[in-house]
C-alpha cells in the first residue's frame, strides 16, 4: 500500500529525511518508531500528499505522490500530529462538513455511528472549541475515517490520550486492521506499537534504522537473561559464586529473585547444575522476553556511537 524508496526532504541546507526506504503491505499495522525530530511527521506528511520530497519515490495507493494535483486523490485517511478544526462547529457539523466535501455526501446516520465508535457519542452536539486535545484527536480519527478509506496513517493517533483513551485507540486500531484496512501509524509510546503492529520501522535522525516484522525485531541479538525465583533466602556468597559461572556476566536482584545476564551461547544446564550442587530449590526460571524497547534503545545506542 506504500512504497518508499530512498525519499529525501531537505529543508533549505537541513536534511530532514536522508533517502529513506519502507514498504507498508496491504492489511498490516505498521508502527513508525524513533526520537522527536527524527522524520516522522515529515515523512507522513509527504505520503499524505502535502508536502513535496526533495528526491526520492512515494507510492501511496499506488498513486505516485509527486503526481497529484490534490491530496485527496491518495484516497487515504489522515490523522496529522495536531488536528485543528473550526471551533465554531459541533462535532456533528465538523464530520457533516469534512464529509460532504469533494462533490460526495456521507449520512447523518454514518457520522453518529463514527462519533460513537471514537467515543464521542456524549459530544456529538457541542462546539469543538470547547473540546480537550484527547477529544481533537478522537475526532481527528474520525475524520479520517469519514469516506471509508483503506489505507490509513495516523501521526500519534495516542499521545495525547489518558491510558483508557490509548486503550481505545489501540483497539480501535486493531478492529480497522480486521475489516482488512492497511494502518500506518508513528508513535513514541514502545508498548502501544509492541501490542498492535505487525512491522515495525524504526527511524534515527532522517534514516531507517531497521524494519521488520515485530517478532523478528524482538528476536534481535539482545544479550539473554533469565529471572530466577529461588525457594528460600541465599546469602551474598552464593551471588559471588553464580557471578563466576562461565558465560555469565552479570548477577542482580535479592536474596530470592535474581536475574542473571549471560553471553550470547551460554549452555543453561551449568545454571541448573550450580542450583543442584548447591541444594538451592528453584520456584521459577525463565528467559526474557526481548522488549521492544531494548531493541529500540540498542538501535539508538548504537547510532550515537556510530555518528
Ligand atoms: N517546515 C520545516 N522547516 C524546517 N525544518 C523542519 C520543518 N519540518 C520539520 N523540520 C525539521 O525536520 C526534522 C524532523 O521533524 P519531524 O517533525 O518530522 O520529526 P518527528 O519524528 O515527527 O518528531 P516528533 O516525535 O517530535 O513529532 C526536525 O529536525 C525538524 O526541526
Ligand atoms: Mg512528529
Amino acid at each position: 500500500m506504500i512504497t518508499v524508496k530512498n525519499l529525501t526532504k531537505n529543508f533549505n541546507s537541513f536534511s530532514a529525511l536522508k533517502g529513506i526506504n519502507l514498504r507498508v503491505k496491504k492489511g498490516e499495522i505498521y508502527g513508525f518508531i524513533g526520537q522527536n525530530g527524527a522524520g516522522k511527521t515529515t515523512t507522513m506528511n509527504i505520503l499524505a500528499g502535502l508536502s513535496r520530497p526533495t528526491k526520492g519515490s512515494c507510492l501511496v495507493n499506488g498513486k505516485d505522490v509527486t503526481k497529484i494535483k490534490h491530496p485527496s486523490e491518495l484516497h487515504i485517511g489522515y490523522l496529522p500530529e495536531a488536528p485543528r478544526f473550526y471551533p465554531w462547529l459541533t462535532a456533528f457539523e465538523t464530520l457533516e462538513y469534512l464529509g460532504n466535501s469533494g462533490g460526495r455526501r456521507v449520512a447523518a446516520a454514518r457520522i453518529k455511528e463514527l462519533l460513537d465508535w471514537v467515543g464521542l457519542s456524549e459530544a456529538v452536539r457541542r462546539r469543538v472549541g470547547g473540546f480537550s486535545r484527547g477529544m481533537k484527536q478522537r475526532l481527528g480519527i474520525a475524520a479520517a475515517l469519514i469516506h471509508d478509506p483503506e489505507l490509513l496513517i495516523f501521526d500519534e493517533p495516542a499521545s495525547a490520550l489518558d491510558p483508557e483513551g490509548r486503550n481505545d485507540v489501540l483497539n480501535l486500531i486493531k478492529k480497522l486492521k480486521n475489516m482488512g484496512k492497511t494502518i500506518f501509524f508513528s508513535s513514541h509510546i514502545l508498548s502501544d506499537v509492541e501490542r498492535v503492529c505487525d512491522t515495525v520501522g524504526i527511524i534515527i535522525a532522517g534514516k531507517m534504522a531497521a524494519e521488520k516484522p515485530l517478532p523478528e525485531m524482538l528476536k534481535e541479538d539482545i544479550l539473554p537473561s533469565y529471572d530466577i525465583t529461588l525457594q528460600k533466602p541465599i546469602d551474598s556468597g552464593i551471588l559471588d559464586k553464580l557471578s563466576q559461572i562461565q558465560g555469565v556476566s552479570k548477577v542482580t536482584g535479592n536474596e530470592l529473585n535474581l536475574s542473571v545476564m549471560t553471553d550470547a551461547f551460554f549452555d543453561t544446564s551449568l545454571l541448573f547444575k550450580f542450583f543442584v550442587d548447591n541444594k538451592l530449590a528453584v520456584n521459577s526460571f525463565a528467559r526474557r522476553q526481548n522488549r521492544l524497547e531494548d531493541v529500540y534503545l540498542q538501535e539508538v545506542n548504537t547510532n550515537d556511537k556510530q555518528s
